[in-house]
């Protein structure tokens, strides 16, 4: 059954019916492109969005706020939830091509809403996965979830969660998955500042505050080509010292096959920095390439 109540482009809110319309479009050769997201979604949403289109038949964008990923009940609370707004942005690209999956909990998790465990070769233990408990066990468990229901052929992730898509590409990979997951750059508000569907909740001093963030990645890079990882590091953390408004939670520059710290550079070897910092309660995440 497909719901068009309010919206002129295709919704389903029970896996069933979307599984019934993807089978349909699978039967007549149709590809399928798969874009995960949690909603209020913005312009870097729409560019994953756009790429799937570019590249397969359908897009099917999920919209879910996946409450086993959350290490912060308060977090998940106040989490924005804009599902016309979301439409309102998807009619945009396109009316027919993309399939918006929009389920509740119970759809997803039946009624055990709980998270599996998985080993990532070591990736969920650096950076977001030490300072946010459980997260990309919550990650895995609903994203394997949306592979299997959707069967996508393409699934898009972008590098503005450049952990979350190592640690997608390695789920993949362990359980032979077959999807090409498929890294999207990072998209900026004109300022710098990463657009991210936390953004909103900034009040406007911290709005205006918050493209220091990209600002220092960048002067990162720069210092990159003449300085250790380590120095660049110090640097970071005494700018942030200095700020009023911004508290810094880590600065890492990492390897980016194993994410682990730098500890003496290689010219063979690609390394970002990563970052993640509190405006009052908001937690941001940003990160760059650094070579
Ligand atoms: P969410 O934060 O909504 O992000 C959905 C996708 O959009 C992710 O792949 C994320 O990296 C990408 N994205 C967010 N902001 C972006 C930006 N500024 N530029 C480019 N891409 C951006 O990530 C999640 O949801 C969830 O963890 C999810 C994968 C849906 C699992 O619940």
């Amino acid at each position: 059954m497909l719901l068009n109540f309010c919206y002129s482009m295709n919704i389903f809110h029970f896996k069933k019916d979307l599984q019934e319309s993807i089978n349909a479009l699978k039967s007549k050769k149709c590809t399928i492109g798969l874009v995960p997201t949690m909603g209020a979604l913005h312009q870097g949403h729409l560019s994953l969005t756009k790429k799937g289109l570019d590249q397969t038949d359908f897009v099917v964008v999920s919209i879910f706020v996946n409450p086993t990923q959350f290490d912060n009940p308060k977090d998940l609370q106040k989490y924005p939830r804009t599902l016309e707004s979301d439409m309102d942005l998807l009619q945009t690209l396109s009316h027919d091509k993309i399939i918006v999956y929009a389920p509740s909990v119970e759809d997803l998790y039946g009624n055990d809403v709980s998270s599996t465990h998985f080993d990532y070769d070591g990736l969920e233990h650096e950076m977001e996965g030490r300072f946010r408990t459980g997260h990309f066990d919550g990650v895995g468990t609903i994203v394997k979830r949306l592979f299997e229901i959707v069967n996508p052929d393409n699934a898009y992730f972008g590098e503005k969660d450049f952990q979350q898509l190592m640690i997608i590409k390695k789920l993949v990979e362990k359980y032979h998955i077959p999807v090409k997951v498929i890294g999207c750059s990072i998209h900026r508000e004109k300022d710098g500042l990463a657009m991210s569907s936390r953004n909103v909740r900034l009040s406007p001093e911290r709005r205006e505050s918050a493209p220091f963030i990209y600002k220092t990645l960048v002067e990162a890079k720069t210092r990159f080509k003449t300085q250790s990882g380590a120095k660049i590091t110090k640097w970071i953390a005494q700018q942030f010292s200095k700020h009023d408004l911004l508290e810094l939670e880590y600065f890492i520059i990492a390897d980016i096959k194993t994410l682990k710290t730098v500890k003496r550079k290689s010219g063979k070897k690609q390394y970002r920095g990563f970052i993640a910092v509190y405006a009052d309660q908001i937690r941001l995440i940003d990160n760059i390439a650094l070579n």
